[in-house]
């Protein structure tokens, strides 16, 4: 099978570094044509920087890095520093990158890109506000039957919510635009906080990556040892949730993953439910499955899967 074409639209933030780097690792699987940076964790300025930090971790300076949207379609950004740090990236120290800022806005990069290449070969994988994808499909609504499909990280059903007791983060933060994707008809699949939840970096799994004595594997073992001090200390748990890799791993080895297609829709009014997907996962409310929605992962296959790619680069 030909390496999947994709595009990695961002907010960096510690987790979506290890999904870029998991990608960029993985040739034979996928082909990032582009990383599109987003604002959410923190602002555009800071995570643009962020995804052209990452590709020169890992060795990549190559791959095109675009910037999008500075802010939601109709909201005030909301960022998430009190998670990811001043940076996002908080943790190891690593240089400002060197490589330039593709020329172009995001925007237009996917539906370039959309528009260009075969129909249906395309996979886009948001792992931030929907922003810059919901803009992209307003502004060239054609592009939407030509995606392969939309692999993104956002939303929860048993887990609620991470930012308000009934949102998550990515979804949160711009809800007009999670509307907007949940509703384009291209195939859907989620990795909601249902499945990050279930993927803990735990001391041992954390060792392992410092252990790879690589710059790669001690940076993701210090961002992951920064990040972990506020959610462990939120849940009482043995590890934080590593999010947004979920969505980079699910395209090598999909079976590590469960869900079920059924009907999303996002809240968009209320203002105690602002940005809940409601996930129709007991099947009962007769709408037409918009998604699959993913509910369970082998976490330990998830671990072993990103230590063994992590090692490559
Ligand atoms: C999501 O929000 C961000 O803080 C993470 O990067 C992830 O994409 C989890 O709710
Ligand atoms: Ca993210």
């Amino acid at each position: 099978m030909p390496a999947r074409k994709i595009i990695i639209d961002t907010d960096p933030g510690q987790d979506d570094a290890v999904a870029i780097l998991l990608a960029l690792a993985s040739p034979e699987e996928i082909d990032v044509l582009g990383i599109t940076a987003v604002a959410g964790n923190v602002p555009l300025s800071l995570t643009q920087k962020n995804a052209r930090i990452v590709c020169e971790l890992a060795g990549k300076p190559d791959t095109k890095v675009f910037a999008g949207c500075d802010a939601p379609i109709a909201r005030k950004l909301v960022t998430a520093e009190h998670v990811h740090g001043k940076t996002g990236l908080d943790g190891p120290t690593l240089p400002d990158p060197e490589m330039e800022l593709t020329d172009g806005h995001a925007v237009d990069f996917i539906i370039d890109t959309l528009r260009a290449e075969p129909e249906g070969t395309v996979t886009l994988c948001p792992l931030g506000p929907l922003t810059n994808i919901a803009t992209a499909l307003t502004k060239a609504p054609d592009i939407a039957s030509r995606i392969q499909e939309i692999v993104l990280m956002g939303g929860a059903y048993f887990e609620v919510g991470n930012i308000t007791p009934t949102a998550e983060f990515n979804i949160y933060v711009d809800p007009e635009a999670a509307k907007i994707v949940f509703a384009c008809g291209a195939p859907i699949t989620v990795m909601p906080l249902d499945v990050t939840h279930k993927a803990l970096v735990t001391k041992p799994r954390n060792d392992a990556f410092r252990a790879l004595g690589t710059p790669v594997g001690v940076a993701v073992a210090e961002m992951t040892d920064f990040f972990e001090r506020f959610d462990k200390e939120k849940y009482g748990s043995q590890g934080a949730p590593l999010h947004d890799p979920c969505v980079t791993a699910y395209l090598i080895k999909p079976e590590l993953f469960t869900g079920r297609h059924i009907n999303v829709e996002i809240e968009t009014c209320s203002d105690l439910t602002l940005g809940m997907t409601v996930a129709d996962w007991w099947r009962v409310s007769g709408r037409e499955p918009n998604a699959t929605f993913m509910g369970d992962i082998d976490a330990d296959g998830f671990f072993d899967l990103l230590t063994e790619r992590l090692a490559r680069l």
